[in-house]
């Protein structure tokens, strides 16, 4: 379980403050609507830790995350329109997820696999540039299976897709959190979107998480 009590924060300069309690479950998606500037990408900042709460506690299965750094942290972040390097492959963009140090042959085998999982098997060698916009979030995806966290954040992340396309993707996203047991968070502010996938539905309501 992902568990944030009482995270407080407050941009610099501003005066409105936010006080965010949530809970996430393994294998659930967990939604995060709320009116375009509520701090919902704030709150997946802290989440994060690009961002430190003044006060207030954030675990996982028990162990504090606050003190870790945020590329310290079981967490993986992907944005609507995930900065790919577009020049290179499928397979090199993919392959940036894997642990340093990885052997190639393991890392190559790894990553088809990783792929074939997301629905780009054979697409290896492509270059991203020459992807659509649903097969370039499938590649981030892809990434982010082999980064292998057990937290997965989502901001927006169908936002550029068509209908069709977004309705695969938001599937592929359900089973992989499923598979993996993974605690993900997504932020989104299509009533589909949530009503398909999500278990749990917070609204940030004047700065805190509201259950829906
Ligand atoms: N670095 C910053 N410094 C100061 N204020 C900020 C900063 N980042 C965001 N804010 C302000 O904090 C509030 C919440 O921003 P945030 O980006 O979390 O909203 P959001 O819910 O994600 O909005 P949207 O739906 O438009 O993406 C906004 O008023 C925004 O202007
Ligand atoms: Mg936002």
């Amino acid at each position: 379980m992902l568990r944030a009590d009482d995270l407080v924060f407050a941009h610099p300069g501003q005066q409105k403050s936010y006080h965010f309690s949530l809970e996430a479950r393994p294998g659930e998606v967990t939604a995060i609507s709320g009116a375009s500037g509520s701090g919902k990408s704030t709150l997946l900042d802290l989440l994060a830790g690009f961002i430190a709460p003044v006060s207030g506690t954030l675990t996982l299965d028990g162990e504090d995350l606050l003190s870790f750094p945020p590329e310290a942290r079981p967490v993986s972040l992907l944005l609507q329109a995930d900065n790919l390097f577009e020049h290179l492959s499928a397979q090199d963009n993919a392959a940036l997820g894997l642990p340093r140090g990885t052997p190639k042959a393991t890392g190559l085998q790894q990553v088809a696999e990783a792929l074939a999982e997301v629905g780009l098997a054979g697409f290896e060698a492509k270059q991203v540039a020459n992807l659509s916009g649903g097969q370039k979030q499938r590649v981030a995806l892809a990434r982010t299976l082999l980064r292998n966290r057990p937290v997965l954040l989502l901001d927006e992340p169908f936002s550029a897709l068509d209908d069709d396309t977004r309705r695969t993707t938001r599937e592929l996203v359900g089973d992989l959190t499923r598979r993996h047991k993974w605690h993900t968070v997504l932020v989104s502010h299509h009533a589909d979107d949530i009503a398909a996938l999500a278990s749990v539905h917070y609204r940030i309501v004047a700065g805190r998480l509201e259950r829906v």
